[in-house]
């Protein structure tokens, strides 16, 4: 019998009466199904919202470090669990063992760096300009917050959204992508036996236009917090500004390498690999551009190609494989549509560009590694994005070049640049359009105590993880304490 990935709601497993089953399919060997998730309906989802409102003024006011306990009890838990569920991520989502437990690690990282914000939440204190009165500032829960996540981090991005939320206060609803939900279930189980009181956190799966449009839109959510791509968040945000909520968007990215004439070609080539093919370019961080120097172009483009036709592609939890399956038959074909796009629109396809054959991987949704070369701003293999194992690589002419052409697009999330002199990596620093710059490393590779966002298309604004992701789940309260003992008036003469 298939296994059932179950709601939780108010601290109870059930599947909702009625509800359409969906299939979660191991993408490496499709008659592999790994459960059955229900498609919840709104009226569910109603109920797992009205849980956490519920659940709210309880645990708003339960002291942060008390939280924080629970957050760190949670982390330790998927320590202890790490092999098991980094499998589990591996047979879920594709991608290789080695990433599967990665996954796992970013969830443990965010599970201690969340808990350590429980004894921090920090306020300002400022002098007022009157006697005798004093100011600060105080972080407080926004209310129940709806969280969607997409299947590329099935267990890392519901920790980077939902501590984040719970250590500040709030409860929250998580509608995990339906490709991935036992391993939301997973995430899941560590908070409920961590002892998440009954409410607190609650688990819709479905959707998009179920379960996801239901909760974007339902009243009694305060803050929606998306990741996925920009047309869905467009969506998302457009529920949101019509019934009042607050949203932070992380979208797409069409990230881009730089490689400069003095690089150290070696590390280069090596990042490029990773950024591009790790996770099959199934990050929004991947890179999908590589903008190499005129002068390193064409020996950059041949060690590229032979190491990139070396590379090992097969199911994540075979030994030795580098290149998981893309997450499902719809997303392969897309890339291959994609591939096609490039080879009309008059690229060069260099290496790779069809499903991949052979025993091992006939059952999985597998492309393999590509790369084009000769492309140009114009085409869409240089703008979109595409979401899978494909590399667009564009000629350019020294550091200013190199800059504008990695700008020219809608996007802004993760960039890179290779070089051994100072002045051009600070001056990509400065000038390139993005919200996160690598300098000698590849587009891929950020850590949970650092913002995470991008400008542009990828976002709104926000910065998840670090710091910052504290200001996506927190209204500020300032507060004035005035111990004159007589009326004091801002601004007016008082002498
Ligand atoms: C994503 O692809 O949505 O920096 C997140 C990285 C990962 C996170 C990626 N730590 O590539």
């Amino acid at each position: 019998m298939v296994e059932k990935a179950l709601n939780f709601i108010d601290g109870q497993w059930s599947w909702p009466k009625g509800a359409k089953a969906l299939a979660s399919v191991n993408p490496a060997d499709h008659r592999d199904i790994v459960c059955e998730a229900p498609d919840t309906l709104a009226a569910e989802v109603d109920r797992a919202v009205q849980a956490a409102r519920r659940a709210f003024p309880a645990w708003r006011r339960t002291p942060a470090p008390e939280r924080a306990k629970i957050i760190r009890r949670a982390g330790e838990i998927m320590a202890r669990r790490k092999a098991e569920l980094g499998r589990l991520v591996t047979r879920e989502c594709g991608k290789p063992l080695t990433e599967g437990l990665g996954d796992v690690q970013e969830s443990i990282d965010m599970a201690e760096m969340a808990a350590g914000e429980g004894r921090r939440l920090y306020g300002e204190t400022t002098p007022s300009e009157l006697p005798s009165r004093m100011c600060f500032t105080v972080r407080e829960p926004v209310g129940v917050c709806g969280l969607i996540t997409p299947w590329n981090f099935p267990t890392a991005i519901p920790a980077w959204k939902s501590l984040h939320a719970l250590i500040c206060g709030n409860t929250v609803v998580l509608k995990p992508a339906e490709d991935t939900p036992m391993c939301a279930v997973e995430f899941v189980k560590a908070l409920e036996e961590a002892g998440i009181p009954a409410g607190v956190v609650n688990l819709v799966h479905g959707q998009g236009k179920t379960a996801g449009r239901a909760l974007s839109a339902h009243p009694g959510v305060s803050l929606m917090s998306f990741t996925g791509s920009t047309h869905t968040g467009t969506a998302v945000a457009t529920l949101c500004a019509e019934s009042g909520k607050r949203v932070s968007l992380e979208c797409g990215g069409k990230n881009a390498q730089i490689v400069l004439a003095d690089a150290d070609l070696d590390l280069a080539l090596e990042g490029a690999l990773w950024g591009a093919f790790g996770t099959a370019g199934q990050r929004c961080t991947a890179t999908s551009r590589l903008l190499l120097d005129e002068s390193i172009h064409d020996e950059m483009v041949d060690r590229l190609i032979k190491q990139a036709r070396r590379l090992k592609l097969g199911a994540g939890l075979e030994k030795g494989t580098q290149v998981g399956p893309l997450i499902n038959e719809r997303q392969m074909k897309r890339v291959l549509d994609y591939i096609q796009a490039g080879t009309k629109g008059g690229a060069a396809l260099r290496c790779g560009g069809k499903r991949a054959r052979g025993a091992d991987v006939a059952r999985g949704w597998f492309v393999e590694p590509t790369i084009f070369t000769g492309v140009t701003r114009k085409m869409r293999i240089f703008r979109e994005e595409i979401f899978g194992p494909v590399l667009s690589i564009v000629k350019v002419s020294g550091l200013a070049d190199a800059i504008e052409t990695l700008n020219d697009c809608a996007y802004g999330l993760s960039s890179s640049i290779y070089t051994r002199d100072v002045n051009s990596a600070l001056t990509a620093v400065r000038d390139i359009e993005a919200g996160i710059v690598y300098v000698n490393g590849p587009t891929i590779g950020a850590e949970v105590h650092l913002p995470f966002g991008g400008i542009k298309g990828s976002g709104n604004g926000h910065r998840e993880a670090g710091k910052t992701g504290l200001d996506i789940f927190t209204e500020w309260k300032t507060v004035y304490i005035d111990y004159s003992g007589k009326l004091q008036r801002a601004q007016i003469d008082n002498s």
